[in-house]
């Protein structure tokens, strides 16, 4: 078993896990500190609070993983951390903690990219699950549909133009007065509503399966506004349903097509909006008439989080890809070739 202690600060959760690899991934701890009651009075992220609590978060956080697994340092076989993409002030706080770690304890340093990290998810959670599979990762930051075409190796087949859908659940919660993080309030307030009480926009590009939020997002707000002018009861649940449909609709479908295209057998999700019951009902559904497997983490796994960093960092353990102390955080960076 190898024992991968990992740190993850790319946006505002300070993460820390430890899990055991080798035969499968046995998650012994994974600690978030969650920031989200701090950005809710400004109804988003602020990378410079983020910074700063990161730095006031991330040693309670790494011994509380420790701890947790009854491990000490000395039992940790390789520090893995997430370099980018993300805030890049926020980024840097981890990987300077893990710089120094690696260093002091003559650990190997393993630098893992974000999104690939959260593809990795689907390993815990299904280990059964192997490469090739099209993957959708949909998150606050980012809507990229890759091919993992090995545990290391991906292809990107689509990517959003503009906003993620993650960005869009925010915007929308936010001028519905609903509260951050926007995607489990609209959730909640679809409930009653009807998915078929407005037709907001889809976004299709010619010969590319890229995805664009800006349109519906505006859309939606207009909509809004417009009750707000006429001095008419927001219909709310509707605006919600409605919305939530638009997206979870265009992101269920695309990656179906994708994996049509791709030819490959298994589809899976990850990122936060990964959460969504809409987004995974839909592409449940979608991948059964097309004859694909499905596959997606539990919430916990789907948002940010440390043990999935652990399982990515794993196979560059595997490959000796170690990261040297000149390590940098990478504000944007695509995912490996
Ligand atoms: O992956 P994540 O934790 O952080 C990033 O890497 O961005 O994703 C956070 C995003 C937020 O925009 C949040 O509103 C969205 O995921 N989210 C959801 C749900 N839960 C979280 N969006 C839709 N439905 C949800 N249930
Ligand atoms: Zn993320």
């Amino acid at each position: 078993m190898t024992h991968i202690l990992a740190i993850e600060s790319s946006c505002d959760e300070t993460a820390a896990a430890v899990v055991a690899c080798g035969g499968g991934f046995d998650v012994k701890s994974n600690v978030i500190a969650s920031q989200i009651d701090l950005h809710r009075r400004y109804g988003g992220v602020v990378p410079e609070i983020a910074s700063r609590m990161h730095i006031e978060a991330v040693t309670g956080v790494t011994e509380q993983a420790l701890k947790e697994a009854c491990l000490t340092f000395d039992g940790i076989d390789a520090v893995a951390v997430t370099y980018a993409p993300g805030l890049v002030g926020a980024l840097l706080v981890g990987v300077g903690y893990a710089k120094s770690l690696a260093f002091a304890l003559k650990k190997p340093l393993l630098a893992v990219h974000h999104i690939e990290a959260h593809i990795a998810a689907n390993y815990i959670a299904s280990p059964e699950l192997k490469p090739p599979f099209v993957c959708l990762v949909a998150s606050g930051g980012h809507a990229t549909v890759a091919l993992a075409r090995d545990y290391a190796e991906y292809d990107v087949l689509a990517v959003t133009r503009d906003d993620a859908p993650g960005e869009a659940f925010d915007k929308i919660a936010r001028v519905l007065g609903l509260g951050y993080p926007g995607g489990p309030a609209v959730q909640e307030a679809a409930k009653n509503g009807r998915t078929d009480a407005f037709v907001f926009p889809r976004v299709y590009f010619d010969g590319a399966m890229d995805f664009s939020f800006s349109g519906v997002k505006t859309a939606v707000i207009n909509t809004i506004h417009n009750y707000a002018q006429k001095n008419l009861p927001i219909p709310l649940p509707d605006i919600a349903a409605s919305f939530q449909y638009a997206v979870c609709d265009v992101l269920s479908e695309r990656l179906v097509a994708c994996a049509v295209r791709a030819g490959v057998k298994s589809i899976a999700l990850a990122g936060g909006v990964a959460s969504n019951h809409l987004l995974r009902e839909l592409s449940q559904v979608r991948a059964k008439e097309a004859g694909l497997n499905f596959y997606c983490p539990p919430p916990v796994l789907c948002t940010d989080n440390a043990a999935m960093t652990a399982v990515r960092g794993y196979f560059e353990f595997v490959a000796k890809k170690f990261a040297k102390t000149d390590l940098n955080a990478v504000a944007t960076l695509s995912i490996s070739v």
